[in-house]
């Protein structure tokens, strides 16, 4: 076999994961099959992207056309009809006023594109002292300098922390933790209030220096935080009332995951921008995408004297073969339904995942359209070996899932059957037991 040595993995305990490698070698529908030959259940749609199952022959075809027909326009001065026709998909599924849409190649590309998107429409408005940028505790919005920036998890700041962008050190608190909320089904009940933070960081900075928020509408990467009922919508007066922009980090809640076609749509909640990756292509060519208020586009466009509004674009911003297959993807879930599908399964989802309750070390658990997240108690003086421990005997006995320190997160593609979800949790459940 050939040797493991060279490659740096990413977000991986690299010499652990080398002892005992897990290798993927061919998937289809719901299932991975692993270099032994194995068939693996894919709980995680991937990494939270393949919201349609794998290797689905629309997807596949639409990516080998554009392959063999146009591998690559520029997108500088350039383009080509794929990417004006995906912009237009995009934002006829999206909220009413996200009409205008800035393309790139990943989760983290979105969230650093918004952000300066945010800055241009201040500057074009002449708003200079909108500079600050405010995250929140335990947020995820990759790992651009951007992103870890307004990211609230320690991790992934602590080596970089003396560069920074300046203006993000003020963070709204996590919703999570109110001990009221333990073990809520979907929505929980507790803690719209939290959004009120927003005021104590306009007392300390004025809310006339804030440029935007940025959140999940609901928490993935760190362990599945559900928002409380009323907590968005508070966000969102508060955002207003001080001329505050609001982003929704959308690269998991997007296509389908919520059981609709983003957070946004879920909660009746409509940001001035929203990040998008993942699910847009069905995970099956990197893409991301950054939709606005039209009012912020036109606002930059027409601040310019001419020439380049905004000196940002990526060499594959609107890549080919990712239009092609965003499209393809977009097709399959509107000809399927599969953003009700989710929708449908919700409630027996939530009734599957909730039956863990009672498990060895189960402290936790959360819901929401078809994502779950199943916290254990941490072993005393080595948090996340359990959660790994459970990770790898789960893989073992034939189920993806993907942990966050000793936090399970669920969350499979949007075609999974109701006997499939059974097999999931037959298998955590199991994998609890033994380990415990
Ligand atoms: C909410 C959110 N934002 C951004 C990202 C980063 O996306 P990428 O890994 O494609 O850069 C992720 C990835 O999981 C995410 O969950």
């Amino acid at each position: 076999m050939t040797s493991l040595d060279a490659l740096w993995l990413p977000f991986t305990p690299n010499r652990a994961f080398k002892r005992a490698p897990r290798l993927l070698v061919a998937a289809e529908g719901m299932y991975y099959r692993d270099a032994d030959g194995n068939s693996v259940l894919d709980a995680t749609s991937g990494l939270w992207c393949v919201n349609a199952g794998h290797c689905r022959p629309p997807i596949v075809q639409a990516i080998q056309r554009a392959a063999a027909t146009l591998d690559y326009a520029p997108g500088f001065n350039m383009a080509h009809p794929a990417a004006f026709e995906l912009a237009d998909r995009l934002t006829a599924i999206a909220p009413a006023g996200l009409e205008r849409v800035f393309f790139t190649n990943s989760g983290s590309e979105s969230v650093d594109t918004a952000l300066k998107i945010v800055m241009a429409y201040h500057a074009a408005r002449g708003d200079t002292k909108r500079r600050r940028f405010v995250g929140r505790v335990r947020g995820y919005h990759g790992v651009g300098f951007g992103g870890i920036s307004v990211g609230g998890l320690e991790n992934n700041r602590r080596v970089f922390a003396s560069h920074l962008l300046p203006h993000t050190d003020a963070h709204l608190p996590t919703t999570h933790g109110l001990p009221e909320n333990l073990f809520a089904h979907a929505q929980p009940t507790h803690g719209a209030h939290l959004a009120d933070a927003l005021e104590e960081i306009v007392a300390i900075h004025g809310g006339d220096t804030i440029a935007a928020v940025i959140v999940e509408p609901m928490a993935g990467s760190a362990g599945v935080l559900v928002p409380p009922v009323g907590y968005l919508e508070r966000l969102r007066a508060l955002c207003d009332a001080h001329g505050i922009l609001l982003i929704f980090d959308e690269v998991i809640t997007g296509f389908g995951r919520l059981g609709a076609a983003f957070g946004a749509t879920r909660f009746g909640v409509t940001p001035d921008l929203m990040t998008l990756a993942k699910g847009i292509t069905n995970g099956a060519v990197p893409m991301g995408a950054v939709l606005m208020q039209r009012a912020l586009h036109d606002a930059v466009l027409d601040a310019s004297a001419g020439g380049i509004e905004f000196f940002h674009g990526y060499t594959y911003s609107g890549h080919p073969l990712a239009c092609a297959a965003a499209i393809a993807t977009l097709d399959v879930y509107r000809d399927e339904q599969l953003f009700d599908r989710a929708a449908q399964l919700a409630p027996a989802w939530e009734a599957a995942v909730h039956a863990l309750r009672g498990e060895p070390h189960v402290i936790d658990i959360r819901n929401l359209g078809l994502v779950a997240g199943i916290e254990l108690e941490p072993r005393v003086g080595a948090p996340g070996a359990r959660g790994a421990e459970i990770m790898a005997a789960c893989f073992q006995a034939g189920v993806l899932i993907r942990v966050t320190g000793d936090i399970i997160a669920l969350s499979p593609p949007l075609i999974v059957e109701p006997a499939q979800i059974e097999q999931i949790i037959a298998v955590v459940r199991e994998a609890l037991r033994r380990l415990a």
